[in-house]
C-alpha cells in the first residue's frame, strides 16, 4: 500500500491540510498582510511559480473580476482561473509574447537549481532577480509593485543599490515561513 506523505514541518502541514501546494504560501500571505499587495480585480504576473501555492491564494484574492498568470520552466498541473505557461523568465521576449499588456503586480518566488555552492547559489539568484526586474520594467503598469525573492549575499547590496537608482520605492523584508537557516529575503518595488 503506497504510503501518505506526511510533512515533518508546521508549515508543511498546514499547507497540506489547507490544500495548498507549498508551504511557501505562507510566505505571500504574510507580505500581502503586511503590505496589502493583491487586491480584487488585478492582472498578476508570478514568475516561476511552480508549483502554484501564490499562484491558488493569488487567485483567490483577485477573484473573478482578476486575471492570473503563472510562468515556470516546469509545467504547472490546472488551477482554476489561473493560466499557466512553460518558459525561462530570462527570455523575456517570449515573457512579453505571453504577456503583451502591462500587468498591475508582479510575484517571483524564484529559485535557482541550487549547486550547493553557496556563492554560486547567490549570484545565480540574483542573476534571475536581475531578470524579473527587467521585465517588471517592461510590464509593469506605472504605480505597480514587484515582489521578489532575493538569496542575500555578496552582490545583494550592489542589486538593492541598482533598484533603489530605478524605482520609485524599494523595500526589503523578511518573513517568519522562511526556514530558520535560509538566507532569503523578499524585496519589493514600487514603479
Ligand atoms: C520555490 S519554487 C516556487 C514556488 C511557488 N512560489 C509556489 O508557491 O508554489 C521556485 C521555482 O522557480 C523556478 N525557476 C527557476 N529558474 C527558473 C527560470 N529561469 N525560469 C522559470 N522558472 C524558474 C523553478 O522551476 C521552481 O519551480
Amino acid at each position: 500500500m503506497p504510503k501518505r506523505y506526511i510533512p515533518n514541518d508546521k508549515w508543511s502541514r498546514r499547507a497540506a491540510e489547507e490544500g495548498y501546494r507549498a508551504r511557501s504560501v505562507y510566505k505571500l500571505m504574510e507580505l500581502d498582510d503586511k503590505f496589502h499587495i493583491i487586491r480584487s480585480g488585478m492582472t498578476v504576473l508570478d514568475l516561476g511559480a511552480a508549483p502554484g501555492s501564490w499562484l491558488q491564494y493569488a487567485a483567490e484574492e483577485v477573484g473573478s473580476k482578476g486575471r492570473v498568470i503563472g510562468i515556470d520552466l516546469t509545467e504547472i498541473a490546472p488551477i482554476d482561473n489561473v493560466e499557466t505557461y512553460v518558459e525561462n523568465i530570462t527570455n523575456i521576449e517570449a515573457i512579453q509574447k505571453i504577456v503583451p499588456e502591462t500587468v498591475d503586480l508582479i510575484i517571483s518566488d524564484l529559485a535557482p537549481k541550487t549547486s550547493g555552492i553557496r556563492d554560486v547559489d547567490q549570484w545565480k539568484s540574483i542573476e534571475l532577480s536581475q531578470a524579473v526586474v527587467e521585465t517588471a520594467q517592461q510590464i509593469l503598469r506605472p504605480g505597480g509593485k514587484c515582489i521578489l525573492k532575493v538569496l542575500r549575499g555578496a552582490d545583494f547590496d550592489d542589486f538593492i543599490t541598482e533598484c533603489k537608482e530605478k524605482w520609485k520605492k524599494v523595500k526589503i523584508t523578511s518573513v517568519q515561513a522562511s526556514r530558520d537557516r535560509s538566507n532569503e529575503i523578499y524585496v519589493i518595488l514600487w514603479k
